[in-house]
């Protein structure tokens, strides 16, 4: 199966495994060209016709474009396109229908026979077109969620409703019905995601969800719910009102599992980025422990609203603490993308 890749603002990402495939090693130059419209070529001699741009390529192979040279190309920020090694050692990037390319009429399967999104649909929510990495990332956070759930007190039988809120294309999700009793609902805005999860999944309501509330889930209903990487990426507004609308869909006393960009977070996740830990560091000082950073990173692939948020411990505790009983939060390490975590419980 070709391994396929969302175009994102300067860069397309290649899958690990495809990287080493191609043997680039760090710091070969490489030249960029194209021959179709839609179609960009990497390769390491340099091309007499349509160069585009020559750069040393990072070690993880990914191909670092610029407006100008998707524009020349004839491709654009969300395009998904597939990658191929060709015959001749070049490298071929060709835009492709999503809704039509192999991965998503007719997935791989996983060792338990469950299929596998193809590489455009990891990358939407993992930031890697890479699916054993995403794979193994998935698996680890169903396990620690239904671990924090026991930890927490909480049962679950057959009759028990999960709710996966934000589920992409089923990373956490498809890992419950081996783990758990309980009945799985999962819902995502990315309308591909959700689409291939209710023509492959198998189990459980995957629906359609909504940039605001409501949702057609009755009050006091779901016995559990998490949302793993979701708030991260909502301003307060849309925040306030899903921490509201999930106080009201949640049995008295469940719980919900929510991730976070937190103070220990920004401090080691971001260090590479001392400039962007300032800044959210001063709007923190000025905005009373919360930074919404408009980055333009997932242009094409999410809504505009969809960017960046960060959040001091104390801010969540205070804010969120106003729909829920904060009963612990996870430092960063603790939980499985080095986000923080709160538990929080209906009261
Ligand atoms: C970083 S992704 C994480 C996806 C998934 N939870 C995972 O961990 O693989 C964040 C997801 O939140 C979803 N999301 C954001 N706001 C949402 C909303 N109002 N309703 C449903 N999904 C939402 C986005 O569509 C996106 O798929």
């Amino acid at each position: 199966m070709k391994a396929t890749a969302i175009v994102r603002k300067g860069r397309v990402p290649v899958p690990d495994r495809f990287a080493r495939q191609c043997e680039w090693e760090a710091g070969d130059k490489v030249h960029l060209s194209t021959d179709a419209p839609g179609r960009l070529i990497v390769s390491r001699t340099k091309p007499s016709d349509n160069l585009l741009r020559s750069y040393p390529a990072p070690q993880n192979g990914t191909v670092l474009t610029g407006g100008a040279v998707l524009r020349k190309a004839g491709l654009e920020i969300g395009d998904v396109v597939a990658i191929e090694l060709r015959r001749d050692g070049k490298v071929s990037l060709e835009r492709v229908d999503p809704r039509s390319e192999q991965g998503f009429v007719s997935p791989e399967r996983d060792e338990h026979d469950m299929p596998i999104p193809p590489g455009w649909l990891c990358q939407a929510f993992t930031s890697m077109p890479d699916p054993r990495r995403y794979l193994r990332s998935g698996e680890r956070s169903a396990k620690l969620i239904l671990e924090l759930a026991e930890k927490h007190g909480q049962e679950l039988s057959p009759e028990s409703r999960i709710l996966d809120f934000g589920c992409g294309s089923g990373r956490v999700a498809r890992f419950l019905p081996r783990l758990t009793p309980g009945q799985v609902l999962a819902c995502d805005l990315h309308p591909d995601a959700i689409e291939w999860c209710q023509r492959h999944m198998g189990f459980g309501e995957f629906f359609q969800g909504q940039l605001t509330p409501p949702m057609h889930i009755e009050d006091d209903s779901i016995d559990l719910m998490y949302a793993v990487s979701v708030l991260t990426h909502l301003d307060m507004d849309h925040q306030l009102a899903w921490l509201s609308e999930w106080a009201r869909i949640l049995k008295k006393g469940a719980l919900a599992i929510v991730t976070f960009s937190g103070d220990d977070f920004v401090e080691k996740v971001l260090a590479h980025a001392p400039g962007y830990q300032d800044a959210i560091r001063e709007t923190w000082a000025a905005n009373d422990g919360f930074a919404f950073i408009d980055d333009d990173g997932w242009r094409g692939v999410f809504p505009d609203a969809y960017q960046n948020a960060y959040q001091t411990w104390d801010s969540v505790r205070k804010i969120w603490g106003e729909f829920f009983t904060v009963e612990d939060i996870l430092a960063s390490g603790e939980f499985s993308n080095r986000q923080n975590c709160a538990i929080l419980r209906k009261p």
